[in-house]
């Protein structure tokens, strides 16, 4: 089973619930900008993140779990973390955040924490994801909660935002 929850210096991450839709909308869902370098477009109309939600909650939570950041103090929804274990030893993520949140150090922060708990779990030996070559801010993420950049994986991902042509990413992960 992956966990009920984290807790940041900041944040609380805490399993998405089928009432986070319309926060989810208004704060970041239906962005363009947000959403450039993600796998899927900008959500058109509150049904859309009705049905992401409900795809989350079909997941079986030993296998996958897609938690909310909310600020400790003022409860506020800002973004979302995806946690997925494919292979016992092996877990893999996603992340998004509401653009006004950007660059204080939010998902850093929250990648430290949930990399810590990972590496400090019996029988789970590694965390990764990939990032759109051009997605900086990710990778930066990425490198400073100490993912080591792994490689090129060349037309790996179709990110329908830049283009339907499958894209390079840059892999990364944290292994003992
Ligand atoms: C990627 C994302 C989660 C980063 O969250 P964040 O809380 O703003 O990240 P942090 O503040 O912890 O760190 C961002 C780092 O990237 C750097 N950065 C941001 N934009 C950058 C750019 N265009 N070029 C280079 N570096 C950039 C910041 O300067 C910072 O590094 P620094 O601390 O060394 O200065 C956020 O931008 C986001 O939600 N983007 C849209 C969704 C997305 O792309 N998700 C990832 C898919 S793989």
């Amino acid at each position: 089973m992956l966990p009920s929850g984290f807790e940041t210096e900041r944040l609380s991450l805490r399993p998405i619930a089928p009432n986070d839709a319309p926060a989810i909308f208004a704060g970041y869902a239906q962005e363009p900008e947000v959403v450039r370098y993600l796998t899927w477009r900008p959500h058109q109309s509150l049904v859309d993140t009705e049905a992401y939600i409900a795809r989350c909650l079909a997941a079986s939570p030993a296998r996958a779990r897609t938690y909310v950041l909310v600020g400790r103090t003022d409860s506020r929804l800002i973004g979302a973390f995806d946690l997925r274990r494919p292979e016992p030893h092996r877990l893999e993520f996603g992340y998004v955040l509401a653009q006004p949140f950007w660059g204080r150090g939010l998902m850093t922060e929250t990648l430290t924490e949930v990399a810590r708990w990972a590496l400090a779990t019996p029988d789970i030996w590694r965390i990764g994801a990939v990032c759109d070559v051009d997605n900086l801010a990710s990778a930066r993420v990425m490198e400073k909660a100490g993912l080591a950049r792994e490689g090129t994986l060349r037309r790996w991902l179709v990110h329908p935002n830049l283009s339907l042509e499958p894209r390079d990413c840059f892999s990364y992960a944290l292994a003992h």
